[in-house]
């Protein structure tokens, strides 16, 4: 696959919506370039993981469990958590169909990998584990790191599962139960977040609760990756709020994924939209 359909396919093909082309075009016309970039932590983060074109090993490894599970014609019976998808109504699922729609692009994990290779966080907590992708992405970048994954459908988590089990991932602890019953379970687990991945449940009132329940863990070296902070009005609006929120000193508009810092050397906030 060409980087470009790496990128957008998936999305292309289930996710991409109405509301999200009107906030494409805003997001093209308004991303910045690197050299646009004064800051260390943004320009660092735009040469060593936005444009680093280093090819890992893990991401083999990766890729060749997601082509398994695009194969995979298994039919599971997933409870209906969160937003939901755009395309999937029924609770039969096939796994293919899960793996074509619900998982990070080979973009987008592979910009993970570098995030978490590049900040080196001890604890890491990711909200929708799903098929196991992403999780692998960011555990495979830190493997002396333990990452914590919440997941809503036993039958899901149990693929999830598979797919760690199967690269060896030992680094990856599945907690499975609805979000509100399993984020203080994992959070007093962690006791701080280093790097947290939010994807699941994307929608505005749950998005901003997940974020106030997780900032007591945060410290000021951490970092938020909200998913798909574009893909409804909902959405856009938690993202708004969330990059908005006072002790909130950085925000990186990536427009499928967004990034929150809190770094102490922004006198003033700082809010850049960039192209990747
Ligand atoms: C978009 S998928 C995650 C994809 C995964 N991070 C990846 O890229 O490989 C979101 C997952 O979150 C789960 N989920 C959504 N809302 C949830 C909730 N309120 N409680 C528990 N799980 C939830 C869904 O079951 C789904 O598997």
């Amino acid at each position: 696959m060409s980087n470009l359909e790496t990128k957008f396919t998936p999305y292309l093909r289930s996710m991409f919506n109405v509301h999200m082309a009107g906030q494409f075009l805003r997001y093209q016309v308004r991303a910045l370039s690197r050299y646009e970039l004064h800051s260390p932590f943004l320009f660092d983060l735009e040469e060593k993981v936005l444009h680093d074109k280093r090819h890992f090993y893990a991401f083999d490894e990766i890729e060749y469990r997601r082509e398994l599970l695009l194969a995979e014609d298994q039919t599971i019976s997933v409870s209906d958590f969160g937003a939901g998808s755009h395309v999937h109504k029924s609770p039969e699922r096939r796994v293919s169909d899960i793996a074509k729609t619900s998982l990070i692009t080979p973009h987008f994990g592979q910009m993970l990998y570098r995030l978490v290779q590049y900040l080196q966080p001890v604890t890491l907590l990711e909200m929708g584990t799903s098929l196991g992708i992403s999780s692998l992405y960011m555990a495979k970048a830190v493997p002396g790191a333990q990452l914590i994954t919440l997941e809503g459908s036993s039958a899901i988590a149990q693929i999830a599962r598979k797919q760690h089990i199967a690269l060896d991932a030992k680094n990856i602890t599945i907690m499975e139960g609805e979000f509100n019953a399993t984020l203080p379970s994992a959070l007093n687990a962690l006791k701080k977040i280093d790097l947290a991945f939010i994807d699941g449940n994307h929608r505005f009132e749950p998005t901003v609760a997940y974020f106030e329940s997780i900032y007591p863990y945060l410290h000021e070296h951490s970092i938020l990756v909200f998913d798909d902070i574009h893909w409804s009005t909902g959405m856009d609006k938690a993202w708004n709020v969330i990059k908005s929120d006072a002790r909130v000193t950085c925000s990186i508009d990536l427009f499928y994924k967004g990034i929150i810092a809190f770094r102490p050397e922004f006198r003033q906030p700082q809010h850049v939209v960039l192209r990747y």
